[in-house]
């Protein structure tokens, strides 16, 4: 078994090295990240919520976060009854998020109408700020300044001849949604669910980035519940190792179904998700690990968001486990409401070592 193993490998490596020489060597010179089985967060109370302003939203939700020169900059759904949008905010002190002014993105040349689950990254090859969101494809839109919310471009999509094949076949009762792009030193991914158990991952050569998204692959399957949507894949800082999350429905009361994130390893953005910390009891972030500063334990869910980049390029490093913080979305396990209306408020999570 170990001696088939390593001849795979070694042909594998061959394989490489011919097609790419660039790409071997940073590989065998990246060693694998070691990470722990289970994960214990500390939470605030709630740290942002839906503003009494102009567009009096019911929900803030899906936030993506980046710190870039000291500020914190953050993009998020805006929920109401009849659909969604996008807002941007920044801070310095997330003790003073909430005071925040929000900028609605409809200001901007990204338009009025659905846009929802936004991730935000600097594409170094393009000089250009990227925010990748569903508005019932897979959409992006461009910035050179990320402190300029006006500059964000009118919507283009990813998939010009709309939903693809693979991903329509298992759209039955399901919605697509939460597109999430991350880059190697060759190619481009873009991942997406189907609310349906089904995580799906599009390539495309670096230097062909936004355009040539081929035709998706299942990256990943299981139960609908066990497999639902808002994944998220980071590089272990400068390791060879990726980290898949993806959030779950589990049991429990809670207006939507009571969520937690399972998570994944593996040593290629193509290769194989081996399960990591992927239980509801054991989860990568839930109920069963999260506790609350000052007790004040205001959701049951730790639903949709995303860890704190101060790496802010398309290759979606994170600093080492032990320093991780996710903001996230969470809500009133009482909260009444239809599902689009629901309360949805953010919170921050600190890793509890590691
Ligand atoms: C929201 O603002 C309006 C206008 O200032 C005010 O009449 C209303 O009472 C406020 N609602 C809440 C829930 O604070
Ligand atoms: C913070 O957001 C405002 C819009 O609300 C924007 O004008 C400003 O440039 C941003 N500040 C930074 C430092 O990005
Ligand atoms: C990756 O390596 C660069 C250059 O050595 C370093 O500045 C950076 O902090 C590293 N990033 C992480 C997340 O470890």
């Amino acid at each position: 078994m170990r001696s088939f193993l390593v001849i795979a490998f070694a042909a594998v490596a061959v394989a490489r090295s011919v097609l790419s020489p660039h790409i071997s060597s940073s590989l065998s010179t990246r060693q694998s990240a070691t990470l722990p089985t289970s994960f214990r967060w500390t939470s605030t109370n709630v740290l942002v919520s839906p503003k009494n302003d102009s567009h009096a939203i019911s929900g803030l939700k899906d936030p993506s976060i980046i710190q870039y020169e000291g500020v914190y900059h953050v993009f998020a759904s805006t929920a109401v009854e009849a659909g969604y949008n996008l807002v941007y905010f920044n801070f310095t002190d997330p003790a003073a998020a909430n005071n925040a002014p929000f900028y609605y993105l409809d200001q901007a040349p990204l338009g009025s109408g659905y846009r929802a689950a936004p991730e935000v990254f600097y594409f170094a090859p393009q000089k250009l700020w990227y925010l990748i969101y569903q508005d019932g494809n897979a959409a992006y839109s461009t910035n050179k300044d990320i402190s300029d919310p006006s500059g964000w471009t009118a919507p283009q999509v990813f998939y010009p001849n709309g939903t693809p094949a693979t991903i329509q076949k298992g759209l039955d009762g399901g919605y697509w949604v939460d597109m999430w792009v991350i880059c190697d030193t060759a190619l481009c991914h873009l991942f997406s669910s189907d609310d349906n158990g089904r995580l799906y991952r599009s390539q495309t050569a670096i230097a062909d980035f936004p355009a040539g998204m081929d035709e998706p692959v299942i990256a990943l399957q299981d139960e609908k519940n066990n497999l639902f949507e808002a994944s998220n894949v980071y590089a272990v800082g400068n390791s060879s190792t990726y980290l898949l999350l993806v959030e779950c429905i589990g049991t429990g009361d809670s207006p939507g179904g009571q969520r937690y994130f399972r998570s994944w390893t593996s040593n290629s953005l193509s290769g194989t998700w081996t399960p990591l910390a992927a239980t509801q009891e054991n989860p990568f972030m839930g109920e069963a690990n999260v506790v609350f500063t000052d007790g004040v334990k205001w959701t049951e869910s730790i639903s949709h968001g995303e860890i704190v980049r101060s790496e802010v390029d398309q290759l979606l490093r994170i600093g080492r486990c032990g320093d991780w913080r996710f903001l996230y979305q969470g809500i009133d396990p009482n909260a009444q409401g239809t599902y689009n209306a629901l309360p949805w408020r953010l919170g921050l999570l600190t890793q509890d070592g590691c």
